[in-house]
Formats: C-alpha cells, sequence, structure tokens
C-alpha cells in the first residue's frame, strides 16, 4: 500500500499566480500577484518566485517585511482545510466546499471579511478511509456531514468580528 502525500492546492495557486505575471516583472510584482491569488505570500512563494525572478531569498524577504501592502501570514483566525480529493470530493467533500463558500461568503484561499476564518481546499489528507474529511485548526474530523460541518464553522465565525 502507497502513502499519499498531503498536497496544499496553494502550490499550484502560487505557480498560477507567477504565470499570471508578465515574465519580466520584479519580484515585488509577482508577490503582490501572489497576494492577490492567495491572500498572502506564502514562505513556499517565496522561494518560488525568487527561482523566477532571480533574486535572493532574503532579499525578497526583506523587501515583503517593508512592504505595507504585503502579509507573510494569512489573515483569518481559524483555518478551515476541506478535502478536494477523489475520494473525498465523491464522497461529499466537493458539496463541503461549496457550503463553506456560500456559508462564509468567501472563495478558497480567502478569509472572511472579520478575519474569523481563512478557507483552504486541500488534496487528500492519507486519511481517505474517513472520507469526507476536513481540518480544522489543525484537527483532522473524518465522516463530515454538511449539518455537523455547519454546526463547527458557526462556531468559529463566533470569533467574527
Ligand atoms: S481524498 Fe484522501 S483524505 Fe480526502
Amino acid at each position: 500500500m502507497t502513502t499519499k502525500e498531503p498536497r496544499n492546492l496553494e502550490r499550484e495557486e502560487i505557480d498560477r499566480a507567477i504565470a499570471r505575471c508578465e515574465a519580466s516583472s520584479t519580484a515585488l510584482a509577482f508577490a503582490y500577484g501572489v497576494q492577490e491569488r492567495l491572500g498572502y505570500v506564502p514562505e513556499r512563494a517565496v522561494s518560488r518566485i525568487c527561482e523566477v525572478a532571480g533574486v535572493g531569498e532574503e532579499d525578497l524577504r526583506r523587501a515583503i517585511d517593508q512592504e505595507d501592502g504585503l502579509l507573510d501570514v494569512p489573515l483569518g483566525l481559524h483555518r478551515v482545510l476541506v478535502c478536494t480529493g477523489v475520494t473525498c470530493a465523491r464522497r461529499g467533500g466537493a458539496n463541503l466546499l461549496r457550503q463553506a463558500r456560500e456559508k462564509l461568503g468567501i472563495d478558497a484561499f480567502k478569509s472572511t471579511p472579520g478575519g474569523a476564518v481563512r478557507l483552504e481546499p486541500f488534496r487528500c489528507f492519507g486519511q481517505c478511509a474517513q472520507a469526507p474529511t476536513i481540518r480544522m485548526d489543525g484537527s483532522l474530523r473524518g465522516a463530515m456531514t454538511e449539518k455537523r460541518f455547519d454546526l463547527l464553522l458557526d462556531l468559529f465565525l463566533r470569533d467574527e468580528v
């Protein structure tokens, strides 16, 4: 039996964001492109941008720190990951992601306006037997139903300011 490696779809979004920028963009322009798509500039984006733009990682980190408009951590007190891997998607994971988007009023990789929740799709936590699975603030929850998910999201939404 092979173990599936969990894949945060964030990596793919970073590559899409970089591909949408002009090839001749500065490293900071790439960083803004990534933030527009993901809401912040993740650490893994820094190395990817540096590869593409040909600059040093320390230089880019320093530039991001000095740039008021860029964030190196996402907004969102609680992080909700919904598995959209094949097994979970077939067993209701796709519906759970749609439910969260509607209830929270945000797209994937975005945070609610009051900063309580950040929503991200994720491809396979390696716990397919428990599908559909979600992870809320680091806690994996399997056999998720729409009703339970709704209640859990309500708990997090109490922290909306
Ligand atoms: S598809 Fe494997 S945990 Fe969701």
